[in-house]
């Protein structure tokens, strides 16, 4: 039987040693593509199921991480077995809006909480990610998840981590920001929670919890049964308890909400779970769950693997490599 390809949710039958993108133009399925010769990344998308051909080496355009996540070239793709990918066709364009900085609150000892009012609005995923930049300090341009869902008075928030070096993170953790003009450069990125059912299990460190968070508001409704794991080195870097547990009365399912700390003094009096994320992960019943994974490149991968082990879908790990470390 001829082999298809599933796009987006719709199927396509394939003609012989077709590539995925004739097939999807020839059934009038929106890919965006530019070059058609594997030489401009536009046709990037994300193999779910199943396995292709490369025409030419996806490595020179797509970054490691990207082909670690299966994404693949649409036109330099040739399906061997039935396949099924995800075309990121959904998402808005990037455009340039300035803001002013209208709140400015210290969350731990090294996350500052910053409301930029934007002059325009704009339109975003909950778990992507925005370039900040602030142009009376000579820009210092630093990539940000939003930490909220889109909302009609047109603000915006990001946590900043401080990191140490980091131009941008210390000037926002050292210094008064208010009134300061920001500009945005977004949407950007591809995190952002996929129409499914699924049982959700959402695993955050640091800052990561971020585009987390925006999700999980965004969904609130939904009858996802759901699991947070967020991972801090001490009691007094956990912040954004109180959105967390209104989220957790709120939701329309079970929601369960696991933090762990890496590094507290045994003596603290802290009573809650201790030790790493992916230490919490291996006791879960995560099998036909969908994962969504943010925080720094180390955490990410440990975590990726630690939830295939325990029995989540390769295709089903969505994770943000940290934009927001510097
Ligand atoms: Fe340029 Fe496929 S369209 S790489």
């Amino acid at each position: 039987p001829p082999l298809t390809a599933t796009i987006n949710g719709a199927e396509v039958i394939l003609s012989n040693k077709e590539t995925l993108l004739d097939a999807a133009l020839r059934a009038h399925i929106d890919v965006p593509f530019s070059c058609r010769v594997g030489g401009c990344g536009t046709c990037k998308c994300k193999l779910l199921r199943g396995s292709v051909k490369a025409l030419t080496e996806f490595g020179y355009i797509l970054s490691e991480a990207e082909l670690d996540q299966g994404y693949i070239l649409a036109c330099q793709s040739v399906p061997r077995t039935n396949i099924d990918v995800e075309v990121g066709t959904n998402t808005y364009p990037v455009k340039r809006v300035t803001g002013t900085i209208i709140d400015q609150q210290r969350l731990t000892p090294a996350i500052t909480a910053i409301r930029v009012q934007l002059d325009d609005a704009l339109v975003f995923k909950p778990g992507q990610y925005a370039d900040l930049s602030l142009p009376e300090q000579g820009y210092m341009q630093r990539s940000y998840s939003f930490a909220s869902a889109p909302n009609p008075d047109a603000t915006l928030d990001f946590f900043v981590r401080k990191v140490p070096g980091g131009k941008f993170s210390s000037f926002v953790g050292d210094n008064t920001v208010l009134g300061m003009t920001v500009t945005v450069d977004g949407p950007k990125g591809d995190f952002w929670l996929r129409d499914a059912d699924a049982p959700l299990v959402m695993i955050a460190a640091g800052s990561g919890l971020a585009p987390i968070l925006a999700m999980l508001e965004d969904a609130i409704g939904c009858k996802r049964p759901a699991r947070l794991l967020f991972g801090a080195r001490t009691e007094q870097d956990l912040y954004a308890l109180e959105r967390i547990h209104r989220i957790a009365r709120e939701w329309n399912a079970p929601f369960d909400f696991l933090p762990t700390l890496s590094n507290e003094a045994p003596d603290s009096g802290w009573k809650g779970l201790r030790g790493r994320v992916t230490a919490l992960i291996d006791g879960l019943p995560l099998i036909g769950a969908h994962a969504y994974v943010c925080g720094p490149p180390a955490m990410v991968d440990a975590t990726q693997a630690q939830l295939i082990q325990s029995g989540v879908e390769k295709a089903s790990v969505f994770s943000d490599r940290f934009l927001t470390a510097a």
